[in-house]
């Protein structure tokens, strides 16, 4: 046993989930707690990394297929266009370019777990598109397709970009999916990006960078723990490491212990014992192939009707509509 104490009641998801990851055999911890502000900017230059090919190939397809896109996504009445982890929309304002050009009927709901990304978000795009209607909802996916299932006058366009999709297991991406199907009317499309399988180690690379930002943004589990929960993690005693199994298609994100060693989270009153080489498993980052996400599709009730690949092949944008 690794543990000491039990704490009666948790303050808080983040400490019951942390509680019980540390305790597990073998420890894991959520990749959703990353993103504080320092994850979040750790993420930001994740993404101008030259191995980290998603961002880019994504950013190709919407440039190159702008117009296409934007004709897919019209209604008769106009839309909205809902988009789930907007961020600080840098791909999105591609397609919000080409539809302000259009003078397209529409408004755009950003929708984010940050207050202060969607702020920023919705300051930059009043500053460029200043007649563009932004509706930004702060809240969780669900919580807020909830509220907006009742947006039943128009169409609905429902966007994840990002291949956020391969950081879920396949039963939670079907969940995931199912709740946005059930949001839907017949006339509403989703349209998501999945990062494809392709050389293993391309993919290797990519959530490996020399310069060590992948791993400053996996250890920032650590710091965050330590600041919130008062720990006392030393974090160069832990490695960041990754493995890839093409015939999964699963990246699997790890923090290797490099050496015996006792944690103390104050906050919670829990120590907790390293073994050396001992694992905390951190991220899954999925890659897909079209029979997986026909696959999914089909297990959500929902049908490919569009399909948006890049050059290389290796990222693709797929529209659903529902069965
Ligand atoms: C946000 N998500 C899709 C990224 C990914 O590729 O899994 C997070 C990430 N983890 C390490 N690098 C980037």
């Amino acid at each position: 046993m690794s543990t000491e104490k039990t704490p009666v009641t948790f303050a808080s998801s983040f400490e019951r989930d942390i509680y019980e990851g540390l305790t597990a055999d073998p420890k894991f911890l959520y990749s959703k707690y990353i993103y504080d502000r320092r994850g979040d900017e750790l993420f930001q230059k994740i993404m101008e990394l030259p191995e980290y090919y998603l961002t880019r190939a994504e950013f190709e397809i919407l440039r190159t297929h702008r117009k296409e896109i934007c004709q897919i996504f019209r209604g008769s009445k106009g839309f909205d266009l809902i988009e789930l982890g907007a961020g600080d929309g840098k791909k999105t304002r591609l397609l919000l370019e080409e539809l302000d050009k259009d003078g397209a009927a529409f408004s755009y709901i950003p929708v984010d777990i940050s207050q202060n990304a969607l702020h920023n978000l919705e300051a930059k795009l009043k500053a460029e598109f200043p007649t563009m209607k932004v509706l930004p909802r702060q809240g969780m996916y669900f919580e807020v397709l909830q509220q907006l299932s009742s947006y039943n006058s128009r169409k609905k366009v429902i966007m994840v970009l990002g291949s956020n999709i391969g950081n879920l297991l396949h039963p939670q991406a079907i969940t995931f999916l199912k709740n946005i199907e059930s949001s839907m009317n017949k006339s509403d499309m989703l349209f998501m990006g999945f990062d494809q399988k392709k050389d293993p180690q391309k993919i290797l690379d990519a959530y490996n960078d020399p310069g060590g930002v992948t791993a400053a943004f996996n250890k920032n589990l650590l710091v965050r723990i330590n600041r919130e929960l008062k720990g006392d993690f030393c974090t160069e005693k832990f490695r960041h490491w990754e493995c890839y199994d093409p015939e999964s298609g699963t990246a699997k994100s790890f923090l290797v212990a490099t050496e015996a060693m006792e944690v103390y989270l104050k906050k919670l009153d829990l120590r907790i014992h390293f073994k050396p080489w001992e694992t905390i498993h951190t991220e899954i980052s999925q890659k897909y192939d079209d029979e997986t996400v026909t696959w999914l599709a089909n297990q959500a009730n929902l049908a490919i009707t569009e399909t948006f690949t890049s050059t290389e092949g290796s990222y693709k944008n797929y529209v659903f509509k529902k069965q």
